[in-house]
């Protein structure tokens, strides 16, 4: 492959898109539903960078399932009601504030999967229960998401992110949908359906808004790299198949729960810290933005940590949306996700908001901090 391309050869992501389609690597359902979810990243891109100047940044004063404060952009991130106006399973909030949102407000991510008439279940760090969407045309993902993680960084327009994953069709949940089944036996077989170890994703990806806007890919051939052109405003092909390195002398961790953490987890920090044979020691960063941190452990090798401490049990990072589509991710780069004794892929949730602890990266140094936990 030649590194001297001229404008007319870039590779937009949908022209790669249709590639692999052509390729059959991916179906057409599956191309559709991957477009739509860059465009749903391209829209909160756009409003993440206008955040400061729309006024829309802030705690909206709901607070989420999980306990957290949403910020607005979280809320908008995430879109429930549809732009047709016809919500198929009314979600139980606990928040009326939320849901005053969903109607108020062009909410991105849902949206657009709901448009793309190839999702049959969405399931979103930022509802109580996943969603089942009306079968409106053929393919019935299952899709999840965190339509907007680091959002405490909005307010200092540090980097934040998207996480996606997307699981096979399962028409179970849709047909109780259609025989106008209760509430509950639908929310049930929407929690199976959805609740599936991260071993069976077919995609996964992120899209970090940063410096620039990143959309990272996999359909399980490798890690593919797309980076935002604003002046076409189209994703274009900045890197194939991403190898992470094997090593790397970086680890991103919240070193402020340092005495809230076991003292096996207290040592392996600790020994980060020797300088050891080459006289420097390891360097810490830390955004406080999975995506963020993810993506230059991706490049740059190394890892990233969030334990269980004596407060959090298993940690705060979510199975489905963040811990397994990552770990699918750095797996297809070479690396490894672990939650400190077995790979995360392997995980079957039992709740779809389940947490986990979280160690991805370099191989040699998800497996040093094995070693050290075992
Ligand atoms: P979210 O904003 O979607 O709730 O998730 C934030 C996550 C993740 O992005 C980050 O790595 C982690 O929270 C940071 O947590 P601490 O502030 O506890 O370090
Ligand atoms: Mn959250
Ligand atoms: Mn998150
Ligand atoms: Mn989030």
């Amino acid at each position: 492959t030649s590194s001297t391309k001229s404008s007319y050869e870039l590779v937009t992501l949908t022209t790669w898109l249709l590639k692999q389609e052509q390729a059959g690597v991916i179906d057409n359902e599956m191309t559709i539903v991957l477009a739509s979810i860059s465009t749903a990243c391209k829209q909160i891109a756009a409003l993440v960078l206008r955040a400061p100047i729309s006024n829309l940044t802030g705690v909206q004063g709901a607070v989420n399932v999980q306990g957290e404060d949403q910020k607005k952009l979280d809320v908008i991130s995430n879109e429930v009601s549809d732009s047709t106006g016809k919500l198929n399973i009314p979600t139980r909030s606990s928040s009326t504030a939320i849901n005053q949102e969903h109607d108020a407000r062009v909410q991105v991510f849902s949206n657009c999967l709901k448009s793309s008439g190839r999702t049959g279940v969405i399931a979103s760090e930022e509802e109580d229960v996943p969603v089942a969407v009306e079968q409106s045309y053929s393919g019935n993902y299952i899709v999840v998401f965190d339509p907007l993680d680091g959002s405490s960084n909005i307010d200092a327009a540090v980097s934040t992110g998207s996480i996606f994953g997307i699981y096979a069709p399962n028409d179970e949940c849709l047909a109780d949908v259609e025989d106008n089944g209760t509430l509950d036996s639908v929310e049930q077989r929407c929690v199976v359906s959805v609740c599936q170890p991260g071993s069976n994703l077919l995609a996964a990806g992120y899209c970090m808004y940063s410096s620039s806007v990143i959309f990272v890919l996999t359909v399980g051939t490798g890690v593919y790299v797309f980076t935002l052109d604003p002046m076409y405003g189209e994703f274009v092909l900045t890197q194939e198949k991403v190898q992470i390195p094997k090593a790397g002398k970086i680890y991103a961790f919240n070193e402020g729960n340092y005495a809230l953490w076991d003292d096996k987890l207290k040592q392996y920090m600790d020994s980060l810290k020797e300088p050891g044979d080459s006289g420097k020691p390891y360097s810490a960063r830390y955004i406080g933005s999975l995506v963020g941190d993810f993506h230059r452990t991706l490049l740059y090798g190394g890892i990233y940590g969030y334990p269980r401490d004596k407060k959090s049990k298993n940690g705060k990072l979510r199975l489905l949306y963040e811990c397994a589509p990552m770990s699918f991710i750095v797996e297809q780069a070479g690396g490894k996700g672990s939650d400190g004794h077995q790979r995360i892929l392997d995980i079957t949730p039992t709740e779809i908001h389940q947490r986990v602890p979280l160690y991805i990266g370099s191989v040699e140094e998800v497996e040093k901090v094995e070693k050290f936990l075992a």
